[in-house]
This record gives C-alpha cells, structure tokens and sequence, in this order.
C-alpha cells in the first residue's frame, strides 16, 4: 500500500488508512500511551508503563520494506495501527515466507470495521511480498481479536498453555495461522 486512503467506519466516522513512516515516531508514542490505559488491551502484551520503543530503531523498521505498519488517523490523531513483520527475510531458509500480524485500536474506534479493513490490507500485501502464511497470537480471553481473525479464516494451530498472567489469572496464548492464496 502506497497511497493513503480514506475508510469510512460503521458509526460514519471517517479515518485515513496509510503506512506510519519514520516521521510518525512522536504520534506513535502518544499513541501507545493512551493504548496502554483503553481497557480493549487488557487481554493483550501491551502494559501500563511499557518502555517506549527507541527512535532509531524505530526508524529503521519503519523503513524496511519487509514490514508493513499501518496507521489510521482520525484528523491529526493516530487511532489504530496494524503491524506486520516478515520473518527472517534475509535467513535463506526462512526467506520471509511467513508473517507475524498484529493490530491495536483504540477503544473508541472497535467494532467498526477496522480490524477487518487493516487485515484485508495486509492479506493483499502479503501476497504480492511473497509471504505465504500469516500468523498471529492472541490471548485465550481476547473474545474479539479471536472472532475477528477466525471469521478471517485464520485457525488455532498452536497453545501455550499458561503463558501470561492478567489479574492473577493465568493465560494460555493462541497462535493462529492462515495460508494465504496467490
Ligand atoms: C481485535 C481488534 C483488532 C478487532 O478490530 P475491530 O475493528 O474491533 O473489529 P471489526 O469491527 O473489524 O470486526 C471484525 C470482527 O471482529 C469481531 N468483533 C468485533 N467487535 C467485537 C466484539 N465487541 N465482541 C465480539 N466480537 C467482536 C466480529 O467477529 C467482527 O466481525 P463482524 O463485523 O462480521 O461481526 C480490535 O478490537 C483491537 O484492536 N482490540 C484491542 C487490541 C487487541 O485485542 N488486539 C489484538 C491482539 S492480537
């Protein structure tokens, strides 16, 4: 994806779908300091006073070709971003065939139809990157990222069994997998 677009949501707001580039760093940052206080996160590995990442790593993965980060902007605020990451593209094994994805969008902004439009985004993406699988790892109690990416197609291929804790409670974490078709 190289061009921004617009995307109406289900509640008639309208955002801005485009990569995060570099430039985006502070939006970015301000960003995961209002994800990491929105209850939508609870059953995910974002943390209240999680260290903000460094710029220029920050930069350099926002440059690499092998990723794709995905930003939508409601007016000048970041309210969703979706990432995706080849896996050891430059391993001649592994050769970048797979894909990790992963979305965070603000409370406010759920159940619109975002979640579906940023994966339906990195689903073209991937395919047109050589990137055969996508994966992702969701939280046993994440109801909603469940549905969305089963309704997705994706498949649980994977558990580890209590591997979190929320609350005291312990976590298992799903690994879900869906082949992508060329
Ligand atoms: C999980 C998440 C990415 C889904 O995106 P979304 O924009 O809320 O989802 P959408 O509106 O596109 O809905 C897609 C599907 O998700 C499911 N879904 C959405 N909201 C739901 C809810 N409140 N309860 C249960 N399922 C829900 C539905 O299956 C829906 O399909 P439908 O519209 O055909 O009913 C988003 O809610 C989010 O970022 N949550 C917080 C962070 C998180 O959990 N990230 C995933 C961690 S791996």
């Amino acid at each position: 994806m190289n061009r921004a677009i617009k995307f109406k949501l289900k509640n008639d707001k309208i955002v801005t779908i485009r990569r995060i580039r570099g430039t985006d760093y502070d939006a970015v940052v301000k960003f995961f300091d209002k994800a990491v206080r929105d209850k939508s996160v609870k059953y995910t590995s974002l943390y209240l006073g999680q260290p903000k990442q460094n710029k220029d790593s920050f930069v350099a993965m926002h440059n690499n070709p092998n990723n794709l980060f995905l930003g939508a902007w409601y007016g000048q605020d970041l309210v969703g971003e979706c990432t995706t990451i080849k896996i050891s593209p430059e391993n001649p094994k592994y050769r970048g065939l797979t894909a990790e994805t992963g979305t965070t969008i603000l409370n406010e902004f759920t159940s619109n139809g975002l979640g579906n439009k940023f994966k339906t985004i990195v689903e073209k993406w991937a395919v047109e990157n050589g990137v055969h699988k996508l994966y992702a790892e969701v939280f046993h109690k994440n109801i909603r990222a469940l549905n969305n990416l089963m309704k997705l197609g994706y498949n649980i291929v994977g558990i580890k069994h209590n591997a979190a804790i929320v609350d005291k409670e312990l976590m298992h974490i799903y690994t879900l997998e869906k082949t992508l078709k060329k």
